[in-house]
């Protein structure tokens, strides 16, 4: 299960360390308690070495929330892979619908950050998700199977996996309104299904599928037991340790729950 923060664009460095820190301890003196859960936190690009290094030797991996296609050259703003992967980065979430929204990023933008993100060794979170009028409009499952098919294209995947989907429905963002289970459930299918077709069942299965839109303590775990979802993408719940750490302890009950 893996329970990941997007920060987004909160917090200022010295918020974000701080936040940073009391997750760390919180980890330390309760080892065990989450003792089956993978954490990840994507700060801002300008938090990423104040929080890895408060983070120190705590189980959390590092990720930012987007970067650019190219290796270097002049692209003022951007960030590259190689800056990500030297400061100690291991995940990198591309296309989040924020990033399409604002930036119109295509689909073939993502495609080109998902092939740079595996050459340098980072492990990509695609986000894929329909919005409100595309799923009145009955084109949920198509609109999402067109994101996997575009941020996919000529992408190989190794038994090793390295690669995680996020379903991240547009209207549950931000909204304090999650996706009913079943319904991300659904969704969840059949992404697992589709990655099957494209890349043999065992990498499927071992392709971890977050859920993204509101999840929030109270509704965690009847999203987190559902069969194809693997974890949580969290926005404002990972903004204080105690939401973020209050998901990750109903991860460990659905965990619990499925050992007995
Ligand atoms: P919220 O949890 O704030 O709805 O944000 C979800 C999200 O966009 C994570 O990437």
């Amino acid at each position: 299960m893996l329970i990941a923060g997007n920060w987004k664009m909160n917090t200022d460095v010295p918020e974000g360390r701080t936040l940073a820190q009391v997750i760390a301890d919180r980890l330390s003196t309760q080892p065990q308690a989450f003792d089956d859960v993978d954490f990840l936190v994507c700060p801002p690009f300008v938090h990423l070495p104040a929080v890895r290094d408060a983070l120190d030797d705590a189980p959390v991996a590092v990720g930012a929330q987007d970067m650019h296609a190219q290796d270097e050259g002049a692209y003022t703003g951007d960030v590259s892979a190689p800056m990500l992967t030297s400061i100690g980065c291991d995940y990198v979430i591309l296309g989040h619908s924020e990033r399409r929204k604002y930036y119109d990023e295509t689909d073939a933008a993502v495609n080109a950050k998902v092939k740079q993100a595996k050459r340098h060794g980072l492990i990509p979170i695609v986000c894929v998700g329909e919005t409100l009028e595309q799923r009145q409009a009955g084109n949920a499952e198509a609109v999402v199977r067109a994101q996997v098919d575009g941020a996919l294209a000529d992408v190989s995947v190794g038994e090793s996996g390295a690669l995680v989907v996020a379903y991240e429905p547009v209207w549950a963002i931000g909204t304090g309104e999650s996706a009913a289970p079943e319904q991300a459930q659904e969704m969840h299918g059949l992404l697992r299904r589709d990655l099957a077709e494209r890349f043999g069942a065992s990498v499927a299965d071992g392709v971890p599928l977050l859920y993204g839109g509101s999840m929030k303590p109270h509704n965690a775990y009847g999203l987190l037991s559902q069969p194809d979802i693997d974890g949580g993408l969290i926005g404002s719940a990972s903004l204080a340790a105690d939401s973020f750490l209050g998901i990750a302890e109903k991860a460990m009950d659905v965990l619990e729950e499925e050992t007995t």
